[in-house]
This record gives structure tokens, sequence and C-alpha cells, in this order.
């Protein structure tokens, strides 16, 4: 048996296990730049999770898995990521930590809009002013990724694995880029490579617009393709707080996340020491914004490591540990994840078994963790 760790490009690594020469079990790691906030954090998402069927429960999985973890915390990835199955990736430290979110459009709803504003089929010229504007509007969102990596002429999927998007441009009354779409336009069969155009559902994986004034020519666009397509409505893959989704509530819409109990947008922390000093100015962020007045200091305990949170004079930072700390908190490094990506506030990750609270947290906990839809978009997964 043979377990191997082999780079493919700068961002790409395999992780493969050899029975007798022969490939059964494999995954592959993604190095990405994702945001928590204003943040950015070195994130190793896993895909490719897979072992030949008749090699199934013999243990591969498992030896796989742990040596990506291990190759992670050597490299000193902070962060893990994956979209994962129930029931199988908490045993290497993973927990749900991100919802799936989705607005709904009748066609009746959308029918009616319309827009002077100009729009026109993605060129592959136009990535360097859509990737602008997608930087632009993820600036602060949590889950999001730092593009590029990313093909330098297209987008790499559409709302699933295998389908393939087609984009559009929005153009004001100058002929500038100030909107893009991307709307599923076929399917690939994994074994033929032959590609099927989907209709009858019209989904859009990503939008997004540098004013206001766009949204009207995009759902425009969007309904007109609806009608091509024969779909009911638009399904749009965004979050409830996007400016897509307020505009959407003025048409009427259904707004949806789904929160998996287990399996889902899955993470954990991998590296607490290279995490900390990278996370600590989207605290300090929090922390002004949220105007609290506390002051004191907060050991963390978990089971990567020890920090304390230091607040002083309306400002905050973290060191390695304090002396006779005011609070204590002691969570696992899942737990102190959640709370950093907004999946839970600190009352409620309080409630479970493995966590446990010393001194008053409530105003400190407010303050860093509020609640957040984070969003990872279906264009960027893996
Ligand atoms: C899921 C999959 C990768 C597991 O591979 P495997 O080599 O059989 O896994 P292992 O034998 O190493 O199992 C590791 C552990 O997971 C458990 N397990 C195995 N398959 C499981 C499954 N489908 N669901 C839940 N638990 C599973 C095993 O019982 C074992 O438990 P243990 O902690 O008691 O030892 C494999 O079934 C597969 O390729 N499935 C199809 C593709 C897929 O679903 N990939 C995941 C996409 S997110």
């Amino acid at each position: 048996m043979d377990l191997s760790v082999t780079r493919a490009d700068e961002h790409t690594t395999n992780v493969t296990l050899r029975v007798e020469g022969r490939e059964v079990s494999r995954l592959i790691l993604h190095r990405r730049e994702m945001r928590i906030g204003c943040a950015r954090v070195t994130m190793g998402g896993i895909g490719g999770v897979f072992t030949e069927p008749e090699h199934r429960h013999r243990g591969y999985m498992r030896r796989v898995m742990e040596r990506a973890v291990q190759h992670m915390a050597e490299q000193q990835y902070d962060f893990s990521l994956l979209f994962g199955i129930r029931d199988f990736y908490p045993r290497w430290g993973f927990r749900t930590t991100m919802g799936f979110h989705q607005v709904s459009i009748p066609l009746e709803k959308a029918r009616p809009v319309s827009s002077s504003l100009r729009t026109r089929p993605f060129e592959p010229t136009d990535m360097p002013a859509v990737l602008e504007i997608y930087a632009e509007n993820n600036a602060l969102r949590t889950g999001s990724i730092v593009r590029p990596p990313f093909p330098p002429d297209r987008f790499p999927m559409g709302s699933e694995f295998f389908v393939r998007p087609e984009l559009f441009v929005v153009l004001d009354h100058a002929g500038e880029i100030i909107a893009y779409a991307g709307v599923d336009r076929d399917k690939e069969n994994r074994d033929t490579g032959e590609r099927t155009p989907i209709t009858g559902r019209l989904h859009a994986a990503e939008a997004g617009a540098r004013v206001p004034a766009a949204w009207p020519a995009i759902i425009a666009r969007l309904a007109a393709r609806a009608e091509e397509l024969q779909a009911p409505s638009l399904e749009i893959f965004v979050p409830p707080d996007h400016e897509l989704t307020h505009y959407a509530r003025l048409l009427g819409c259904t707004v949806r996340s789904s929160y998996p109990d287990d399996g889902g947008a899955m993470g954990r922390i991998i590296d607490l020491t290279s995490l900390l000093p990278k996370i600590e100015p989207e605290l300090r962020r929090r922390f002004r914004l949220s105007g609290a007045q506390f002051s004191g200091s907060c050991r963390v305990i978990t089971d990567l490591g020890v920090f304390a949170i230091v607040a002083r004079n309306g400002e905050l930072h973290l060191e390695d540990d304090v002396g006779d700390p005011a609070a204590e908190l002691e969570l696992p490094q899942w737990a102190l994840m959640q709370l950093l990506l907004g999946h839970r506030p600190l009352p409620l990750v309080l409630l479970e078994a493995e966590t446990k609270a010393r001194g008053d947290l409530t105003p400190l906990g407010a303050a860093l963790f509020p609640p957040q839809y984070a969003h990872c978009w279906r264009t960027d997964w893996f």
C-alpha cells in the first residue's frame, strides 16, 4: 500500500492511495484564499473524495483524509472547507459551517421588469472587469473565495458540478461593464463527455453589480432567458442579505437558506497559530463596529492551542496568553470556526457539551461573533 501527496500545480495537490500499484482511493486539495470578513485566510478545499467501489469500507479513505489534514498542517493552512455527505467528516474534525442560499422569483413577477441598460454575452476580455465587480461586491463576504485562481477566460462551473454556465454583462450608457450574471447552460455526462443543454429551469449561480440600477437589467435578461428555457421561475444562488435579494423583495420572491445539521459546507481550523494574526484585523473591525465598551481579557482554550483576547480603551488585540484573565472560554476548534464564520452566536455554542465558560462573555461574544450569512459562490465550489 502506498499513500502519496503529489503537487499537480500551484493550487492543486492530489492525495492518493494505491494498492498493488492501482489507485483505489483519492482526494484533491485545492489551495484557496477565503475571506472571513476583511481577513483572508489560506484555505484547503477538499474535493473529489472517492474510493473505488470494490475497495470501500477497508479504511482507505480514513488514511487519505488523515494524510490530507496532516499535509495541510505541515503547510500551515489556516482552515479547510469541503462540501460533504452526512455522518462522515466529523471524524476528521469537520462541522457544518455555512448554509446554502437561494432566491426564487416566479417568472410572472420578473417578466414585467425592464431596463434601458444594454446587456450582451460575456467575452473573455470582460474577465478583468467582471472579477473587479466580484471583488468589490464580496470584499467583506465571509466564505467568499479571493479570485483568481480561476481560468482566465471563463467561469469554471455553474450551479452544479459538470454544469457549464453562460455569462452576460450589463453596460452603462458609456459602454462600461457595470454588472454580470451567469446562467446554467449545459451539463456534461461524466462518462461520455457529451453535453446536454439545460431546459425547464433557470439557475443563476452568480450575479454581481456595481450600481443598484443594474439589477433590473439583470432580472429582465434572466426573465427573457427563463422564457426561452420554459422555466417557471428564476432561481438565483445569492445569500439573503445580498442586494439582489433585496431587489427581489420588491418583485415578490421566496428566499431559502438550508443548514444541514451534518454535511453541506463543512469546515475546520487547521493551524490556529497561523490563523490568529490573519483574523485579528477582522476581530478589531467587529469590535469597533459594535461600539462595545467591554474592557478586560478572555483566555480561549482550544484543542489546537490557547490564545487571549484583550480589550482596552475601545481597542482589541490578540495575545499568546494572559495572566489572570477576567473570563475563560474552552471550546473545540470547530466551535471556534463556527463563531468566526457567524454560523452560530456564542450563547448557542455554549450549549454544546464540549464547551465551558467562566466569567461574563456576553458583551465580548456579541461584539466579536455576530451571526452572518457566510456564502461560498457555487462558481468556486470544488
Ligand atoms: C465515502 C467514501 C469516500 C468512503 O470511502 P472508504 O474508503 O470506504 O471509507 P473508509 O473505509 O476509510 O471509512 C472510514 C470511516 O467512514 C465510514 N464510512 C464509510 N463510508 C461511509 C459513508 N458513505 N457514509 C458514512 N460513513 C461512511 C466507515 O464505516 C469508517 O468508519 P470508522 O470511523 O468506524 O472507521 C466512498 O464510499 C465513496 O467513494 N463514495 C462515493 C463518493 C462519495 O460519496 N464521496 C464523498 C463526497 S463528499
